[in-house]
């Protein structure tokens, strides 16, 4: 599904504010539709935020975002995308919703609420969920399911829903290594056999590292954009947030769990 090079976001000069405070500053960032681009930094860097001025669901201070040629939250971006929120995994225990159900939610659109029946959604629907590989527990409740389970039927509905561009926030957290692997399996066969285009925010660096194929390292501002072969180390890290390092990391690929991962919880 190669396409010509498509610029799908782009930040121009961006600044955030939240409460008063800057939080992110001179941000400027564009995707091409493909791509795999991995966000990390440390708990409160700003990623979060950045993820919701592209949806615009926060406004910017100064400059411009620009998705598909429009401004963020119009009618015109519906469908295209695909949002798995921080702790979107979290359901609500007290709610009863089988998978197929909570998929088949991420095909309600604007122009089809009001349809009783659509051949087109139920494909839609099953093919999300075969996808990610639930298709034994469609008929399964959703608080029945384990965390890696929970993430992947999040992350059904919104591919049910035909997103061409999928952001996620921190989908690794809570899930097991095995579910973690299955999912970053998942995304990258999303990127190169299905064509969509993927933003996802982690502070486990080992993991988004053994994916994506574009890095940023964000802290209020963008401190590295490139190849995620060429992600600096965590010496270098440290020199671009201003830190020594505490402890002489060993600087390899592929070391799992050594990361920034297991700070505070957030709590959002
Ligand atoms: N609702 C809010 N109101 C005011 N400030 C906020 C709000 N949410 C987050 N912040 C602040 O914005 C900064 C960035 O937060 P966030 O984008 O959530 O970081 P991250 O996702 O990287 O952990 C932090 O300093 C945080 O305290
Ligand atoms: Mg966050």
């Amino acid at each position: 599904m190669q396409k010509a090079e498509a610029t799908i976001l782009d930040l121009k000069d961006v600044t955030v504010h939240r409460g008063g405070v800057q939080v992110l500053y001179d941000i400027n960032l564009s995707v091409e539709r493909g791509e795999f681009v991995g966000i990390v930094g440390p708990n409160g860097s700003g990623k979060s935020t950045l993820l919701l001025t592209i949806l615009g669901e926060l406004m910017t201070r100064t400059g411009t975002v620009n998705l598909y040629g429009h401004a963020p939250a119009t009618r015109k971006l519906y469908g295209k995308i695909g949002w798995v929120s921080q702790a979107a995994s979290n359901l609500p225990k007290d709610i009863r919703l089988t998978v197929r159900e909570l998929v088949r939610l991420g095909t309600v659109n604007a122009s089809n609420m009001l349809s009783f029946f659509d051949q087109r959604r139920e494909e839609r629907v099953a093919n999300a969920i075969r996808l990610v590989g639930l298709e034994a527990v469609g008929s399964t409740d959703v608080s029945k399911l384990s965390g890696g389970q929970r993430q992947r039927a999040v992350i059904a509905r919104a591919l049910a829903s035909d997103a061409e561009f999928i952001l996620l926030d921190e989908p690794l957290v809570g899930i097991d290594r095995n579910a973690r692997n299955a999912l970053l399996k998942l995304l990258d066969q999303l990127c190169h056999d299905e064509g969509k285009t993927i933003l996802m925010v982690s502070h486990d660096l080992a993991a988004i590292r053994q994916t994506a194929h574009r890095m940023i390292y964000l802290e209020e501002t963008i401190r590295y954009d490139g190849d995620t072969a060429k992600f600096p180390g965590l010496e270098e890290l440290a020199a671009l947030r201003g830190i020594r390092p505490v402890h002489d990391h060993e600087h390899g690929h592929h070391h799992d769990d050594h990361d920034h991962s297991h700070g505070p919880k957030e709590d959002e």
